[in-house]
């Protein structure tokens, strides 16, 4: 058994918080540490006790004054989009078109997509994002040469084998058999094999046909358990294209639910422009809007409605992503810097303790993963994040007037990136230092 007592400042939430105030939703220890054991947390809280139940001889590590906090975690990203990231375009359709089809064809090659997997694992460390839920390419390679990555990484990884039959090159498309047989390969190949996941993944409405969301309700039906994951209403000449496609649906929420697509393991990325029926609908359904701010804004999609989703009559839950490609930072604390800004312009605030739980706890209870990851809580998986609240002489010189946790918090959003994250632990090991060597 191998033992590890990581000491430092530690902060976890068991609920969401009510207000800046709310001190009731997190646990916050100013000398703390962590108990871990096999790559699970076994006690959590102030060092002295923790220490006392440690067993004898156990290694130690020291982060303090740093916090340490739950590993980050990045509802809805692709993973074949790191060469399409900063590409210049006008809008989603021509983004797609010009740059994203074309470069996720490349994933065909199995040595390309195992290539561009070791890049995407290295950036999630390096970030301290420790699962993200990721959409591979239309190919069962990509899906293989991601798991196969998570699995040598230790991982917690929701990924799905993208589902299109139409509206792509030709290099892009399965067929509704296809796909069908090849998400259900990628099952029986990954699912639970490590800490990976599956998810059903039809692209979006626009390019698959009905026969193969008639597939994806078949694999949703098969597989009532698995995560599924699809766009949803982020542009608008997406979403008049779709209601073309699909004439009989009453809106674009209603085609996944004319499909049996909407629940609580389903992730709707970006939900941008839904109308109050459809948010009714998600919410009904317990299905997770993804708010994926830097892309909204990069592509030009529009701003998130935040608090109009979750405050009202009927709730939406939500998540947050960095939608790479589209987005533009792999950072979570940019992603939220960039939530709070879109969050101001529609005259609300959001609050870094609400930052810092949805990139924990928030974004595991969207996936429902939350006794496993998230939290700081005995029993769950030893995912963590370092942070460094003065990391660069700039943010060290705005950290000399720091004087509450909110304050670090929100210097850690609004200034940090990659060079604040210290280490990153992945199931209890040190994953960021000894990248170099892994
Ligand atoms: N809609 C369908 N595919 C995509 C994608 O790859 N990125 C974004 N942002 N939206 C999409
Ligand atoms: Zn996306």
């Amino acid at each position: 058994m191998t033992s590890t007592l990581i000491r430092g400042r530690t902060l976890s939430f068991n609920r969401a918080p009510e207000s800046i105030n709310d001190s009731a939703a997190y646990a916050y220890e100013s000398d703390g540490a962590l108990l871990v054991e096999n790559g699970v947390i076994k006690a959590c809280g102030p060092y002295a006790t923790v220490n006392t139940a440690a067993p004898e001889g156990v290694e130690e590590i020291d982060h303090r004054p740093h916090l340490i906090v739950p590993g980050f975690i990045d509802t809805h990203l692709h993973f074949p989009q790191m060469q399409v990231m900063a590409s210049y375009a006008a809008n989603l359709l021509e983004w797609l078109n010009t740059y994203t089809f074309p470069e996720e064809c490349r994933f065909v090659e199995t040595a390309h997509a195992e290539r561009i997997a070791r890049h995407f694992f290295d950036e999630m460390v390096r970030h301290g994002t420790t699962t993200a839920t990721a959409y591979c390419s239309v190919h069962k390679a990509s899906v293989d040469a991601f798991f196969a990555e998570s699995l040598r990484r230790g991982t917690c990884m929701v990924a799905g084998k993208v589902m299109m039959d139409r509206n792509a090159p030709q290099g892009l498309l399965d067929t509704p058999e296809m796909s069908y047989d090849e998400t259900r390969a990628v099952i029986a190949d990954w699912h639970g094999r490590g800490r990976n996941h599956v998810a059903i993944t039809p692209r979006f409405a626009i390019t698959s046909t009905p026969e193969q969301m008639e597939a994806a309700k078949s694999l949703v039906r098969e597989f009532p358990d698995l995560h599924v994951q699809t766009h949803l209403s982020e542009n608008r000449d997406e979403i008049a294209f779709t209601c073309e496609l699909y004439p009989e649906a009453k809106d674009y929420t209603d085609v996944y639910a004319r499909y049996g697509l909407l629940g609580r393991k389903s992730l709707f990325g970006h939900c941008i422009h839904l109308s109050e029926r459809e948010a009714d609908a998600m919410s009904e359904t317990g299905s997770v809007a993804v708010f994926c701010p830097t892309s909204n804004l990069f592509l030009g999609s529009g701003l998130f409605p935040l608090h109009d989703l979750t405050r009202r009559a009927k709730p939406v839950r939500v998540a947050v992503a960095s939608d790479i490609g589209g987005g533009t930072s792999y950072s979570m604390l940019k992603t939220l810097d960039e939530a709070y800004k879109v969050v101001q312009l529609q005259g609300e605030r959001l609050n870094p303790f609400d930052s810092f739980y949805m990139m924990t706890r928030g974004n595991a209870e969207a996936l429902s993963l939350e006794n496993r990851i998230g939290t700081l809580e005995p029993g769950s998986d030893a995912d963590l994040t370092v942070l460094d609240m003065a990391a660069t002489p700039a943010m060290a010189l705005r950290a000399e007037v720091v004087n509450s946790l909110a304050d670090e918090l929100f210097l850690l959003q609004t200034m940090g990136d990659d060079r604040s994250i210290v280490e990153t632990y992945v199931a209890g090991k040190p994953a960021k230092s000894t990248l170099d060597i892994a």
